[in-house]
């Protein structure tokens, strides 16, 4: 007995890499379970669109190691509106699908609430670059962003030590510091600046000043771009110590490329575990992984809950750059 029959999947707001790996894991376990899955193209647009199709076993072959995501994202206003989350409900009660995976970020996540209050049986994935959903340790993405800044910082470190420049990378992340504050930890950042800890250039040059009397080659300062802009950070660090600066800002790399196996094996857990949980009869509930364990909390809750910041993490960063 299963309180779900027919389910559909759809990935939306900013892709990240393991949403395909994610999709494959919905799709293959809803079949294994013996249901209907159905692929939505581009997000809640294409909810809007009617723009479903049934996905098979071969729907998503080839596709575990790929960046991006078949079914394509969107950004939908439409689906901002009341009315807009109305036809939404319907569409999916129109083809008879009873449950709804939503692959996506925060925004993402507040669709799929919506949709849950209107009767429809949700499952939110956290899938975004950014870490920043609350009540999972890790979102489907992250790690493989980080390793692509680490990557890129390993190279701008070559070339800064040469020359005796301070570099500052500027990464993504939106209003969350977490990609800057991992990316820098790994690869041995002088500065980390985030937009959840205050903090003074004066304090950054004059620090870079006493590192480079000491004997550093070079300085790397990583800005998340929700804390500062690379090129005011960069003028304003000259300004005071001197010293010369170059701005590297990564953009969408960080976003694209195959997932790291940490990022597909998250998504094959998560996938199938959202597939089991609307089998069991639960929805309107965020997936996550917590200390290594599954869970799931209410997306209601999800979604008005900011996530806590890691100070322990930047504590130790600090600690390990002198
Ligand atoms: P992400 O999911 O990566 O955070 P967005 O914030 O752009 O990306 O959200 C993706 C989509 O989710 C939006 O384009 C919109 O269709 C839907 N969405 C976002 N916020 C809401 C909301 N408050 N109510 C309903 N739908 C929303
Ligand atoms: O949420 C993912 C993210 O890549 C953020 O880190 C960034 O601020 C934003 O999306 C960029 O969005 P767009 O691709 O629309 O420029």
């Amino acid at each position: 007995m299963t309180s779900v029959k027919s389910i559909a999947v759809l990935t939306s707001g900013g892709d990240s890499q393991g949403m395909n790996a994610a999709l494959r894991a919905v799709v293959r376990s809803g079949l294994f379970h013996g249901l209907e899955v159905y692929g939505v193209q581009r997000g809640y647009q294409g909810l809007l669109n009617d723009d479903l199709r049934p996905m098979d076993l071969r729907s998503v072959g080839d596709i575990i190691q790929r960046g991006g995501t078949i079914l394509q994202t969107a950004r939908c206003k439409e689906f901002m509106t009341p009315e807009g989350q109305q036809r939404g409900a319907d569409v999916l009660r129109a083809r008879g699908i009873d449950g709804l995976v939503v692959i996506g970020g925060d925004g993402s996540y507040q669709g799929a609430n919506k949709l849950s209050k209107l009767g429809i049986k949700t499952m939110g994935l956290p899938g975004t670059i950014d870490n920043d959903i609350p009540f999972t340790d890790v979102t489907i993405g992250f790690d493989t962003a980080v390793s692509i800044v680490v990557d890129a910082i390993n190279k701008i470190r070559d070339t800064m030590s040469s020359h005796e420049r301070s570099s500052i990378v500027e990464v993504m992340g939106r209003h969350c510091g977490d990609i800057a504050l991992y990316a820098g930890l790994a690869s041995g950042a002088e500065t980390i600046l985030v937009p959840e800890v205050q903090f003074d250039l004066n304090e950054v040059a004059e620090r870079m000043k006493t590192n480079f009397a000491n004997g550093k080659r070079h300085s790397i300062i990583v800005v998340a771009e929700g804390a500062a802009k690379g090129d005011d950070v960069s003028k304003q660090i000259t300004e005071i110590s001197g010293i010369e600066a170059r701005v590297t800002v990564l953009g969408h790399i960080q976003r694209g490329g195959t997932p790291t196996a940490a990022d597909r094996i998250l998504a094959g857990r998560l996938g199938d575990f959202a597939v089991r949980q609307l089998i069991a009869g639960n929805s309107g509930k965020a997936c996550g992984v917590i200390k290594g364990e599954l869970t799931t909390t209410d997306i209601d809750v999800v979604t008005n809950t900011k996530k806590a910041f890691d100070t322990d993490m930047y504590d130790l960063a600090l600690r390990l750059s002198q």
